[in-house]
This record gives C-alpha cells, structure tokens and sequence, in this order.
C-alpha cells in the first residue's frame, strides 16, 4: 500500500484517487490537472487559477527559478507559495526537460532535490534523462542507468516531508519502460511521472503513448499514483485516465494560446479562423473571436489561456463523473470520434483490454454501444469467458427473436450482439442490460458470433442451434459447423 494515495473508484483502467500532499498539509483529488506555471510569466495569476478554476495544485520549474537571478532569492526568501501566491499543492519540476532541450544542465539531483526543498516545493523531482522517442536502445538503456541513480540520489537525500517524483522512462522499449516502472515502485519515492512523453503529444502519436504508458504501469504497482508528464490537452485526457493516469499537467493553455490557438476536447482551432466561439465559459459568453482579434494583443492572450484552462478542467470534471456513472469508455469513445489520432489510442487501448479488465468493474450504469470499438470493450471479452461456465441443456436455441411459442428445444437463450447467447435470466444483469442500436454492425454481430463459438467449443454435449437476424458473412464464418443456423428473416420471424 502506498502511503500517500488511495483509490477511491474505478472504470475501465481509470479511477478517482487521493493523493495526500503531507508538506502543503491538503489532499488532493485524482485525476488531477495541475496548470504548468513559469515563474517568470504568470499568464493568469495562481490565485485566480486556484480560485476561479478550482486547481488544487500545480506546477512550476525549480531549474528556472534557482538560474533566474531576478527570482531566486526572492523565492529563497519568502517562500514558493508566497511568491506565486498560491496556497495549494506546489510540485517542481527539476530541469530534466531543459537537459532534454538543450543538452545540458548545471545542476545534480542532490543540489536541485536540496534547492526544491529550501523554496518548499510540496513534490519535488530528481534528475531524471527524458530519452527521445525512436532513440536507439543503448541510449536508451544508457539514460535508464542514470536515471536509476538519480533516483538513488533521491531516496538517500534529505527531502522531510517533501514528496518526490520517480519518474519512468524508456523511450519507445516497452521492456524498457517496464522494467523503469518496475524499478521505480521499488523504491521510497512516491509519485510516478511517465516521462519523455511530449514528442510523442505533440506529433499526436497516443497509440505510442498508450504502449508506453501500459508498459510502465505493467512494471509499476497498481496502487502508485501515476502523473502523465506534458499532457494537458483536454482532447486525450479521458484516453490518458482510462489507461491509468493521475496526474496531467498542461502547459498547452498557456502554450497554445501565445499561438492564437483554442482547444476544443475534439481539436485545437485558430482563433484568426473562428466565427463563433462554441463554449459557455466565462470568457467565450463575454467576447466574440473577432472582438479577441481586434482587441490588446496581450488580452487576447491572456482570455485564450483562460478559455483554454476552462475547458481543461471541465474535462477533468466530465471524466470524474464518467468514472463514478462508469461510463469512461463511452466517453473515450467519444473523444475518439473527434481526431484520427485519438481513434488509434482508442483502438491501442482495446488490444490492452484485458489489463483494462482487470481494474473494471462489474456493475454500474447500463453499457452504451456507440461505435464499432465497443465490440471490443472488456465487458464483451469477460461475458465470453462467463460462457465457459454456464450450463447447457442437450438441445439448445440461441437466438435473436422472441423464443418460437412452440419448439423441441429444452431451453432458448436470447443472443444480443455484440455479447452473444446468454439464458434469458441473465438479461436484467449488467452487461446484458445493454443499450444497442436495433441496426446492428458487423462488428458487433461478429463479437456475438465469437461468443457463439466460445459457447459451442465449451458446451460440447449440447445440439445448439442460432437464429440470426441476417447477419453478415464474416460474422456466420465464425459460427463452428456443428452449430445449426437459421436465418430469422428467412422464417419469416
Ligand atoms: N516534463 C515533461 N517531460 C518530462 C520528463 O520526462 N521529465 C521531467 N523531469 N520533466 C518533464
Ligand atoms: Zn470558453
């Protein structure tokens, strides 16, 4: 059990946690976005984003601070939280994404660690190497090693109440990234970034995120509170909760919106391109885009990073709820429909299901089918595993129709795409509550025709026979030979 974190509530791979913050004395609420701060441009004030936007902690960079003269020794001196003037959760980052930038730093793990704590950072982080993705595997591994001693370094510092980061890295290997995360839970440290993740965000390759992020959390424990570092765009939040992240930090609010950017939880659009804005915050109800466009420069600015905090957090405060309602994969689905991209992770996802399904739980609101992917949802696998343990009379009807009112059949099972037969019993039970569309698509006749063969390979006493309302050719291959099978429409049913 890991001291600092409690899980509360899970979906799919997601959950609601707390994470207790000892030095800043407050708790704070997973999945939590923690708005990335720079200390030398607060494009909306910390107190306004702890009070107008509700965040409960967030991030700044030490590296920056302790190499800003101008700064420094008035952080030194009053204190981070005075400086910022935020009383929340303060986590630092320590200038391994500086060292990533720009190839070197001028700082070790013990003297950042030790600086982080004289400005009272509440989370603080070690020196680890953020290995590019692609990199060839003996860098990789050669990073890995020195990121294995700053967290050495880490543990045998003297950090009091601070919390410290293990962050997790590997580039693209995911034994590499396992065996990071493996390492990481092994040690003292409390909270688990996965690192070198921006390139990878930034050119929209969340399938690779996805491999990267069920790698590390195949070697981390389930328990370890996990932060996906750099990733803030509101578009993947749901596909990062859904795999098991915590902790989000975005710094893309305030990035993007120096660019003229508004994020959407579909996309990002250009301001210079936007006739009406489609969001009810604060901001988008008070201007039009042309107003921001005639208007300061710097205004527009600052009402962009604004707009683009509210959405996040409204992200955040969607995905909570789809987590407690258990609805987190329909609203990864969604988010999937919004760009190609998020489709991949969506479709990465799905091929991890059974990881997914071992923190699912099993009953909550009813099961929605919205697209062809929610054939592959783990709830359809896990009825098809149920199959194996049901009984079967000798004479056995599976089908799409009402049971015929007379028939030689010891008993008629209902079939519902994209689960599969299952003894009209069990139909008020979740999954079998399903929501379905009448027209169903071959995916899901094909998930139904797998549950089929998995009830025809288990059952092997048993006559079985399907009736199908017209199902498609790839989904009766399926269907073994010995099952019989009938066309509903073809009888007229
Ligand atoms: N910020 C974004 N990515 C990283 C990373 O890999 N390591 C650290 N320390 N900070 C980051
Ligand atoms: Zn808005």
């Amino acid at each position: 059990m890991r001291d600092h974190f409690e899980i509360r509530d899970h979906a799919a791979a997601g959950r609601i946690g707390r994470l207790e913050v000892p030095r800043a004395g407050v708790t704070v609420e997973t999945p939590a976005l923690l708005p990335v701060v720079n200390p030398n441009v607060l494009t909306i004030e910390p107190r306004r984003i702890r009070e107008e936007f509700g965040a409960e902690m967030l991030i700044t960079n030490s590296y920056i601070i302790r190499s800003t003269d101008r700064i420094r020794d008035r952080v030194l001196e009053e204190g981070l939280h005075e400086f910022l003037g935020f009383d929340g959760a303060i986590m630092t980052d320590s200038g391994s994404f500086q060292l990533a930038e720009y190839g070197d730093i001028d700082v070790t793990t013990a003297e950042i660690l030790e600086f982080q704590r004289r400005i009272g950072s509440d989370v603080a982080t070690p020196v680890d190497v953020p290995t590019p993705p692609d990199a060839d595997r003996d860098r990789a591994e050669r990073d890995l090693e020195t990121t294995r001693t700053a967290l050495a370094d880490a543990e045998a510092a003297d950090t009091g109440r601070m919390l410290v980061n293990a962050p997790v890295q590997g580039s693209t290997y995911p034994e590499l990234r396992e065996a990071a995360g493996r390492h990481a839970a092994g040690t003292d440290l409390d909270v688990f970034p996965v690192g070198a993740m921006v390139p990878l965000l930034n050119s929209y390759r969340y399938a690779d995120v996805i491999e990267a992020v069920t790698a590390a959390k195949r070697g981390l424990d389930p328990d370890c509170p996990v932060h996906l570092f750099g990733a803030g765009h509101p578009m993947m939040l749901a596909l990062a909760v859904a795999m098991g992240c915590d902790l989000f930090d975005s710094a893309a609010y305030a990035l993007m919106a120096r660019d003229g950017r508004y994020l959407t939880v579909s996309g990002t659009d250009h301001l210079a391109e936007m006739e009406y804005f489609p969001c009810s915050c604060p901001v988008c109800v008070d201007h039009t885009p042309a107003e921001l466009r005639e208007g300061d420069d710097d205004e527009a600015e600052r009402l962009l990073a604004e707009h683009n905090l509210h959405v996040t957090f409204e992200e955040i405060r969607r995905i909570k709820g789809a987590i407690r309602s258990g609805t987190l994969l329909e609203l990864v689905d969604r988010r999937a429909r919004g760009h190609p991209a998020m489709l991949d992770g969506l479709r990465t996802l799905l091929d991890r299901t059974d990881r997914l399904e071992a923190a699912d739980p099993v009953s909550k609101d009813a099961f929605f089918y919205t697209s062809h992917e929610s054939a592959r949802r783990p709830e359809v696998r896990r009825h098809h595993d149920r199959l194996a343990r049901l009984e079967t009379p000798p004479k056995l009807l599976v089908t799409e129709s009402k049971p015929p009112s007379n028939h030689e059949y010891d008993a008629v099972w209902r079939v519902k795409p994209p689960f599969g037969p299952f003894p009209r019993a069990l139909s008020e039970t979740y999954p079998l509550t399903a929501e379905t569309p009448d027209r169903t698509d071959a995916a899901a006749q094909t998930a139904a025709a797998e549950g089929v063969r998995r009830l025809a390979e288990t059952s092997p006493d048993s006559a079985i026979t399907l009736g199908h309302a017209g199902w498609v050719p790839e989904a009766l291959d399926v269907v073994p030979d010995r099952v019989d099978v009938e066309d509903l429409r073809d009888l007229g049913r």
